[in-house]
């Protein structure tokens, strides 16, 4: 059982750089039911390094994009299990904690240019559990983005297939919606699957994307392409450390470079 004594500081940290603040606090969480003590203030993700384990698995951009790292908590003596990104929830005393790094989750496949119906009876027969949400909620307090799950399946079921990819918009993936729903949904796959049909057929093409493309299509890159292949190494990061950037607070579509030969 945890107790709540001050504990002496014990460096275990293998691979993590961590150093925690002098006369840090030291606090008791409980990994995969076993207890560990870590400084406070770190992330749950330097938690468990500091606790000694390696990641393999469950671990990617560590700035809460990659959804990798989801994460399950309960604290001692409380019933509610509660849910967040392991890179991005602090530790704090008594938590027990198991990492959800993987969740199977029904990803049929379909082709975008070939629908045998409009997109919302594609949407039916390739994720028909959508259809049966019975609007609990729980995806929407489990989702560690503070996305309303529940309301951009609701927007699928209307056929509000924009609404849909909007609202969905910030879904890191991490599984975590499907893995509470009673009704078996991936809400999060089907969310993939409307934010495709939406950037497909819904959204105005961007007309300076179709250009760029037009322009790799036609080979007008390829001798630049080349002529980087062929050079050094650090000749080609001299050139990416030296290139023009764009001020941080340019007015949006407004900068060009000085040289536009290679646009
Ligand atoms: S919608 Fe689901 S998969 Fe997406 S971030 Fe929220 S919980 Fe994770
Ligand atoms: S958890 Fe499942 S059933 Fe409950 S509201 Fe979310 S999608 Fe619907
Ligand atoms: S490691 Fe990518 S979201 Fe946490």
């Amino acid at each position: 059982m945890a107790n709540d004594k001050k504990k002496i500081l014990k460096p275990l940290a293998t691979g993590d750089k961590t150093i925690p603040p002098e006369g840090a606090k030291m606090i008791p969480i409980y990994i995969m039911g076993r207890e560990y003590t870590v400084p406070e203030t770190l992330t749950i993700m330097k938690a468990v390094e500091y606790a000694g384990y390696s990641y393999v698995r469950g671990c990617g951009c560590r700035g809460g994009i990659c959804g990798a790292c989801g994460t399950f908590y309960r604290f001692l003596g409380d019933y509610r299990l509660k849910s967040g990104l392991a890179c991005q929830t602090v530790a704090e005393a008594n938590m027990v904690i198991m990492q959800l790094p993987f969740f199977p989750a029904n990803r049929p496949g379909y082709d975008l240019e070939n629908f045998s119906g409009t997109p919302h009876e594609e949407l039916r027969s390739l994720y028909p559990e959508v259809f049966k949400c019975v609007g609990c909620g729980t995806c929407t307090r489990t989702c560690p983005m503070d996305i309303d799950v529940m309301d951009y399946i609701a927007l699928m079921k209307r056929g509000d297939l924009k609404g849909a990819a909007l609202k969905s918009f910030d879904c890191v993936m991490c599984g975590l919606c499907a893995s509470r729903c009673p009704a078996q949904i991936s809400q999060y796959m089907a969310a993939m699957f409307v934010r495709r049909v939406y950037g497909r057929y819904l959204l105005p093409k961007a007309g300076h994307l179709e250009k760029r493309v037009e322009d790799v299509k036609s080979g007008k890159y390829e001798k630049m392409l080349k002529e980087l292949n062929a050079m050094k190494q650090e000749d080609v990061k001299k050139l990416y450390v030296e290139r023009e950037r764009e001020p941080d607070m340019a007015e949006s579509g407004k900068w060009m470079p000085k040289d536009t030969t290679h646009l």
